[in-house]
């Protein structure tokens, strides 16, 4: 079966080929996996801007289609993100793909973001899903961090989940507060990487909600108490490439910490097999080191460039989905898992 998947929630218009066989062992073979990103359009914002993430989206998406789709490929399945998301980029990709779906007669199923960044941890075959579930996933990306009991594919529940901001957004409007640009993940990681030797700044943040019995998270008093510490330091300090590094590496290290400890606590008590990471954050070197060491278990975690946003795991979870009739498609910014 080949699938054509559009993956429009953000700031980045994917596209991706995805050929997919076999039920019991599926196996998928990425045939092209195109992203147009938007970074440069939003970068001056330090963080997405849906009004012109919507236009970005109208105006790439058909070019994007067109340069991923070869002459003589059939398509057998159209799979499309209808939520959560931006609205109004979600529609962009839902739109698209429901006249495609008509106007070609290809069957259509719509995808929930969430659930495509735990299923492409099974881009590699799996022998028996039974060693598998049930698992525990931790998504974290720019706009959700949840942690979410994976009893078989199909059927999740929501264990717990950020009360406020997410992972990804705490390390995005850190990088704005030191002036570091967008998107911040990927820059903090990269400071923090670069401080080596002893620490010069007592720099000491909080781990929001880490002893609290429940699963969820809160990181927007993360991102409070870097401002406060940002702002007592005098400028020249606070510029300096040491300050800058340290407060990275302690802003990665204090949500790494609380990520990790509800997690496995969750793990635990849920008595899973196995530890799913996803979402733009898993992409997060020194997370996924920690979480290797500390969990001797089964731990799947995506190649580093399906953890952020991809159309690849839209075909994927649309493999494992159900079609629907292109008129009863919509988009849903609010879509639960
Ligand atoms: O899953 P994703 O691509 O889009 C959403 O669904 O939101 O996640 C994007 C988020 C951004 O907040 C970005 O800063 C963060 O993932 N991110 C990272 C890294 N790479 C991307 N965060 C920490 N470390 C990284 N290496
Ligand atoms: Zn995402």
């Amino acid at each position: 079966m080949i699938i054509l998947a559009i993956e429009t929630s953000c700031d980045d218009t994917c596209v991706a080929i995805v050929e997919a066989k076999g039920q019991k062992r599926p196996r998928f073979k990425v045939l092209s996996n195109m992203i147009s990103s938007q970074i440069e359009v939003h970068k001056k914002y330090g963080g997405v801007y849906p009004f012109l993430a919507k236009r970005e989206h109208q105006k790439n998406l058909p070019l994007v289609v067109s340069r991923t789709l070869k002459k003589n490929l059939k398509i057998d399945l159209i799979a499309v993100t209808n939520g959560p998301g931006l609205e109004p980029c979600l529609w962009v990709g839902v739109n698209f793909a429901k006249t495609f779906a008509y106007s070609q007669n290809i069957p259509i199923t719509p995808v929930n973001h969430i659930e495509a960044h735990i299923l492409v941890n099974f881009q590699f075959p799996i022998s028996n899903f039974q060693n598998i579930f049930p698992a525990m996933a931790l998504i974290v990306s720019g706009g959700h961090t949840q942690l979410i009991l994976v009893k078989e594919i199909g059927k999740y529940k929501i264990i717990g989940e950020t009360r406020d901001d997410a992972a990804g957004e705490c390390f995005d409007k850190v990088a704005k507060i030191l002036g570091l640009g967008y998107p911040g993940g990927p820059i903090v990681s990269k400071k923090a990487s670069q401080n080596k030797g002893a620490r010069f700044f007592d720099i000491k943040l909080p781990r929001p909600m880490i002893n609290q019995k429940n699963y969820d998270f809160s990181f927007s008093g993360l991102k409070t108490a870097v401002l406060y510490n940002y702002k007592k330091e005098k400028p020249k300090k606070r510029k300096s490439k040491k300050y800058i590094q340290e407060m990275c590496q302690e802003t990665q290290q204090a949500i790494i910490d609380v990520l990790i400890k509800k997690t496995l606590r969750a793990a635990r008590e849920y008595r899973v097999k196995t530890i799913i990471l996803g979402g733009g954050v898993s992409a997060n070197q020194e997370l996924r080191k920690q979480f290797k060491s500390q969990w001797k278990n089964r731990l799947l975690v995506p190649d580093k460039k399906l953890s952020t946003d991809n159309a690849v795991m839209t075909a994927i979870a649309g493999y494992f989905g159900k079609p629907k009739d292109w008129p009863k498609i919509k988009a849903d910014a609010n879509l639960r898992i």
